[in-house]
């Protein structure tokens, strides 16, 4: 069975998608969950389902240790779902084509450095685009600019909001995160 670690750092809801999806398909299992936040929701999910935890900070991402303690999981990606720290190239080096983010955009547009959350979709709402959706892409050592694997499409409303459009993009990314997961533990 393969493991996925997954890094968060706030309320969870995609790691409560992908853990239950694997769940159900048993061909996976969240191993291990990495926050950078003590308080973060995600780590209620970790204790719900009996996860181990870790908690990192500043420093201990970019140290020799972490990588020991994540090489002890074995896992076969590692996912970042709501993580808002630039992976060191470290980590990136260590996992090669197996570290993959989610973005709650259309990459190229509206990533990079502070764009997380509502930041995106008050940009997205401020330009008065017609559509959003959600990136899924390999993570390099620049923030949100690794190779795209693929990318969802939602509409947007006369009447919509920051909380509607990230409703609509949370449902995206629910559905298709732990469905692209999937893809790549079969095809890697
Ligand atoms: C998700 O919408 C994800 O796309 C976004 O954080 C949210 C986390 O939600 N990530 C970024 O903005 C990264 N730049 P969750 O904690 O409920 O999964």
């Amino acid at each position: 069975m393969h493991s996925i670690i997954i890094f968060a750092s706030g309320r969870g809801s995609n790691a409560r998608a992908i853990i239950d999806h694997f769940k159900t398909t048993g061909q996976a299992r969240v191993s291990l969950i990495v926050s950078n936040k003590t308080d973060a929701g995600v780590l209620d999910i970790a204790k719900d389902e009996h996860i181990p935890f870790l908690i990192i900070d500043r420093e201990t991402i970019k140290g020799t240790l972490l990588l020991e303690q994540l090489a002890a999981y074995n896992p076969s990606l590692i996912v970042l779902a709501g993580f808002l720290w630039k992976i060191p190239a470290s980590l990136v080096a260590a996992y090669p084509n197996r570290i993959v983010n989610i973005h709650p955009a259309l990459l190229p547009n509206y990533g990079g450095k502070g764009m997380y959350g509502h930041h995106v979709h008050n940009a997205v709402l401020a330009n008065k685009e017609r559509e959003s959706g959600i990136t899924i892409h390999y993570v390099n050592e620049v923030y949100d600019s690794g190779d795209i694997i693929t990318q969802a499409r939602c509409r947007i409303e006369e009447n919509d909001t920051a909380d509607t459009l990230a409703n609509k993009i949370h449902q995206l990314e629910h559905f298709f995160y732990p469905r692209s997961i999937e893809y790549l533990l079969n095809h890697e």
